[in-house]
């Protein structure tokens, strides 16, 4: 009985959590903070592998299949942080006003990302250095080109 209790209150805790995620909007602070976690994450990810590719570092090609197929899934996430709710945002943001007035272009952006990023994936299980090493030059300009259009500089 007590343990139906139970279940029967968490059930409802649960509905109303859901029910709460649905409806409320986040706040633009914090979509921005989130925006930026994605962005360093892909940097923490693409960084050792440049360095490799550069002759930095020494190759590794587990590090390098590892770290793409993380940015495979990092590479869709920053975007729907850039919710026009926070084009007025008090946060610190180098994002520029462009992404709104270019959407298309800002989108373009992505998907010439993401497409980098496929490639790169596709290279990491070729075994083929050479074309990992290219796969990888290709990601950070592809980083890159978008930075220089629609991020401050500093
Ligand atoms: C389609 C555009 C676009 C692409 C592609 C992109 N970025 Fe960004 N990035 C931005 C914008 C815009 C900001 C500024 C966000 C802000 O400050 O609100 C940013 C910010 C950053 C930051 C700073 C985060 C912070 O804490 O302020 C880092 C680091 C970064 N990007 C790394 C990368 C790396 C590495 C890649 C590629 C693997 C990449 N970005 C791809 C648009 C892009």
């Amino acid at each position: 009985m007590r343990f139906k209790l139970i279940l029967a209150g968490l059930a409802l805790a649960l509905g109303a959590g859901l029910t709460l995620t649905a409806h409320s909007q986040m706040k633009p602070e914090v979509m921005v903070k989130q925006r930026q976690a994605a962005m360093t994450l892909q940097l923490k990810y693409l960084g050792p592998l440049f360095a490799m590719a550069q002759g930095k570092a020494p190759f590794n090609a587990e590090t390098v299949a590892r770290n793409a197929a993380y940015l495979d899934v990092l590479d869709r996430m920053a975007w729907d942080g850039f919710d026009p709710s926070t084009k007025d945002t008090t946060a610190t943001t180098r994002a520029l006003p462009v992404i709104w007035s270019e959407p298309a272009k800002f989108k373009e952006a992505q998907t010439h990302f993401q497409s980098a990023v496929s490639e790169l994936v596709a290279a990491s299980k070729s075994g083929d250095e050479a074309k990992m090493k290219a796969a990888i030059g290709a990601v950070g300009k592809s980083c890159g080109a978008c930075h220089d259009h629609f991020r401050e500089k500093r």
